[in-house]
């Protein structure tokens, strides 16, 4: 077996396995990334930038489709630029505007809940639509568009560049058409936007001024992607397996209801015992040292957040759900400059979504044979039949 053909169950094995023998695992001789189990490693190479860099374009591949893209994806650059492209989103991303989102969140899981009877597919009646409506009309992208969304984001997460792998070319050409398309959809909306500017965030980001200069279409184009996608498929992950954890817990349901001030810390325990993402990824800038490995300069490392947040050394009983753990540092959102922006976005959707939840049905139970993306790539149903009693 290869992690890429892992279940989630054999996943969280294979992590544990590796974490017991050591945080850090790598083999110049056979391993092209090094691979971080432990909290500690993974915190150091997430706060340590400048022995950590996120740019790792040198690994993928040089097709136009994804330089496009990456000019404005942030995530994946390094300050000084890094830092000018999300301060200008932040500016535009503040506590305020994310708390007046609120009672949006509320309507549209409203009218969301209001058409999902008492079975039905969890992630298609709420878990999908809630967040990809809430990003989509930030950044003014219609939101009957969303099929065309989703498409994507399945096509990208699908794509899986596991442990083993080398970057794959026949993976590659697959998902190149997808990236075109969204490229060519994206600067259609920035065009537009640049001739009729709006409200919205696209708006914002063609007319804001950053070092004196307009941002161009195509620096914006990885911009609005990056928040279009990340903006709704980890919610959706997250929303959806809240409901499976709660279902494998169902006493939890009741305790929730009766005490609502628990509700957002049974979201941050289940960010942490089921994190979207499993893992993130890094170059080491310069020859170093991490958990006692020397990992040569230019190593591409895997950082195993989803055993970080399992490790012992941070957590008592980590393999256990405790809505009451505190403190709870898990690094579902990362940490230090990259640490998830939308982390209040999503936290206040989740918390919406639940409340409401607990409104309708005093009993939600899975109901039927779930499907999953591969839990390496993002640990997320696609497909989640449920039943609900009415409260
Ligand atoms: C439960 C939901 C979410 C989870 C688990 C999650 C997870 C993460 C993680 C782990 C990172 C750090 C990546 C790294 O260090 O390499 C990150 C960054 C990011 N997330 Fe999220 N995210 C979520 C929701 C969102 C939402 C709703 C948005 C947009 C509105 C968003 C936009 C971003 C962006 C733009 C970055 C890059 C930040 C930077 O590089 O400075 N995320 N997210």
């Amino acid at each position: 077996m290869t992690t890429t053909t892992m279940s989630y169950q054999q996943m969280h094995e294979w992590m544990h396995g590796m974490r017991e023998k050591a945080p850090v695992h790598f083999d110049r001789e056979s391993n092209v990334y090094a691979q971080v189990f432990g909290y500690a490693e993974a915190f150091t190479a997430l706060t340590e930038y400048k022995d950590f860099s996120s740019d790792l374009s040198d690994l993928s591949p040089e097709k136009p489709e994804f330089e496009l893209f990456r000019e404005g994806s942030f995530i994946n650059l390094d300050p000084p630029v890094h830092d000018q492209l999300r301060g200008t989103v932040s500016k535009a991303f503040t506590p305020k505007v994310i708390a007046d989102l609120e009672p949006r969140i509320a309507t549209v899981t409203d009218e969301l809940l209001e058409q999902a009877g008492t079975e039905f597919d969890l992630v298609e009646q709420l878990a999908y639509p809630l967040p990809v409506i809430v990003i989509a009309e930030l950044l003014g992208i219609p939101t009957s568009d969303r099929p065309l969304f989703r498409k994507w984001a399945d096509t990208l997460l699908s794509q899986n560049i596991a442990a083993d792998d080398v970057v794959d070319d026949a993976l590659v050409e697959a998902v190149l058409p997808t990236m075109h398309e969204m490229n060519e959809y994206l600067l259609d909306h920035i065009r537009s936007r640049r001739r009729n500017p709006g409200t919205d965030l696209t708006s914002h980001l063609t007319l804001v001024e950053s070092e004196g200069r307009t941002l161009t279409d195509s620096q914006i184009v990885g911009f609005v992607g990056l928040l279009l996608i990340a903006g709704h498929i980890t919610t959706t992950a997250l929303l959806g397996n809240s409901a499976i954890l709660l279902d494998e817990r169902p006493e939890l349901l009741p305790e929730l209801r009766a005490n609502r001030e628990l509700v957002p810390q049974a979201i941050e325990e289940f960010l942490r015992i089921r994190s979207p993402f499993p893992r993130l990824a890094r170059k080491a800038r310069h020859d170093l040292e991490l958990g006692g490995v020397t990992v040569p300069a230019g190593t591409p490392l895997l950082l195993w957040i989803a055993s970080a947040n399992r490790d012992t050394a941070q957590f008592s009983a980590p393999d256990a759900l405790d809505i009451h753990r505190h403190p709870n540092r898990h690094l579902a959102f990362g940490k230090g400059i990259h640490f998830c922006i939308g982390a209040p976005l999503a936290r206040l959707e989740a918390r919406v979504a639940l409340n409401r939840l607990l409104d309708k049905y005093s009993g939600l139970a899975v109901a039927g044979e779930p499907q999953f993306f591969n839990p390496m790539s993002i640990t997320s149903a696609k497909y989640l039949p449920v039943s609900g009693s009415l409260a």
